[in-house]
């Protein structure tokens, strides 16, 4: 048997994430993390929101970052390089093997994961856009972790997602409910996320190639 690979099983969720990346291009698992895990993700984002990290978030990168809350007024605290908790490195642990998995199937050079923690407060919204901002495009996947328990259908805050190339006509709406985890190709989708009722957390990434 040397040579031989071992066949991933079927039901591997970042295999069955990989395959959707490839065909149609978006994947959304839910129950991708258990429960407990939710919880103390959620509760790091709250310690954080304590502890005065968060910022207003911007739109664009570098010199280009501008604070446009009428595109999106929601508040992100950047994860560092090292993820301090145990549930933060075990989720990252999680994405590394998400990571290897799109790299099998797809072939995208994925190198490693940037994220951060998002809060959006009641009323707040982010406008429809594209992850690859004009000139930058080192974000290939987007991967988005909701912490929200209980996420009801009157309480807004969907991520609406375009299907189309051009960003018009047929979208999914996806709940952020706590434990799912939404992928797709940064370049391809456009996305926005619906004016939220209720105070929505998540962990919001992407994996990207080498700089
Ligand atoms: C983003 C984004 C979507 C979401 O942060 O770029 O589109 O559902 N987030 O939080
Ligand atoms: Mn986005």
């Amino acid at each position: 048997m040397t040579g031989c690979l071992p066949t991933p099983p079927p039901d591997d969720p970042c295999d069955r994430i990989a395959t959707d990346l490839a065909d149609p291009g978006w994947s959304v698992c839910t129950d991708f993390l258990a429960p407990d895990q939710v919880a103390v993700l959620a509760a790091e984002l709250d310690g954080c929101r304590a502890a005065g990290r968060f910022r207003p978030a911007g739109i664009g990168t570098g010199m280009a970052l501008q604070l446009r809350p009428d595109i999106r007024n929601d508040q992100v605290h950047w994860l560092g390089e090292a993820p301090g908790s145990a549930a933060q490195r075990a989720y990252f642990a999680t994405l590394e093997s998400l990571r290897l998995a799109i790299n099998r199937h797809l072939y995208l050079g994925l190198f490693r994961f940037e994220g951060h923690m998002a809060l959006y407060p009641p009323g707040s919204f982010y406008r429809k856009h594209l992850d690859q901002f004009r000139g930058a495009t080192h974000r290939k996947v987007s991967v988005i972790l909701y912490l929200n328990p209980a996420w009801g259908p009157d309480d807004g805050g969907a991520l609406r997602l375009y299907l189309a190339a051009t960003g018009e006509g047929e979208y999914r709406d996806i709940a952020p409910q706590g434990g799912t985890l939404v992928c797709f190709l940064s370049d391809r989708f456009h996305h926005e996320v619906l004016p939220t009722r209720r105070e929505r957390r998540s962990l919001t990434g992407w994996f990207r190639v080498r700089d």
